[in-house]
């Protein structure tokens, strides 16, 4: 209960991720195909990966407000690369620590990342924003949206 109430804390407070949901699907979450980063028995880092077309994608990274430029989104970041193995990773961001982290352990920003997982990315992308809208989170639609243009998508191949 304490991992869930910290992951809704953190979606919460930032908008350049996906909302915060249930208590009960936050706990499907947190024992499903994610990366955790644990300091003193308390989670600080947290990362999900889901297919997306023929990549891997890495999204909603979160490392406690108290614990960043420490290294531990490199951490999160390279348990994640672990845990996939022998597949292509996919991670979408416009946020610049996240760009160097992924910059940092060899990811290479793309441009087309391929017909299926551009097509899966669109779908995605629509799902995220009709589940914005119907939680009203006009200020994280708005975060979002108003640096679309910003968003680059880096690979790991
Ligand atoms: C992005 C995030 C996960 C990074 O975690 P972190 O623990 O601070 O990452 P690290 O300490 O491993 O590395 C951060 C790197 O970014 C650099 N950095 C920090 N702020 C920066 C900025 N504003 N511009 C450019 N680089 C920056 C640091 O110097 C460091 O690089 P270095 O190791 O070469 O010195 C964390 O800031 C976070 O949770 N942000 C909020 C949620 C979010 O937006 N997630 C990304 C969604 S895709």
């Amino acid at each position: 209960m304490e991992e869930v109430r910290w992951l809704k804390a953190m979606l919460s407070s930032e908008l350049e991720v996906r909302p915060p949901t249930s208590d009960k699907k936050e706990e499907k979450y947190l024992a499903g195909n994610c990366a955790k980063i644990y300091r003193d028995g308390n989670l600080i880092g947290y990362a999900e990966m889901r297919k997306v077309g023929s990549h891997i994608e890495i999204s909603t990274v979160l490392v406690d407000k108290d614990f960043r430029s420490q290294g531990v989104g490199r951490e999160l970041i390279e348990k994640a690369v672990k845990q996939i193995g022998n597949q292509k990773i996919l991670c979408c961001t416009k946020n610049p620590a996240m760009a160097k982290v992924l910059q940092n352990l060899s990811f290479k920003s793309i441009g087309w990342p391929g017909f299926w997982t551009a097509t899966i990315l669109t779908f995605n992308t629509f799902a995220r924003l009709l589940s914005m809208l119907i939680r009203l989170e006009f200020k994280r639609i708005w975060r979002q949206g108003k640096g679309i243009h910003k968003y680059e998508r880096y690979e790991l191949n």
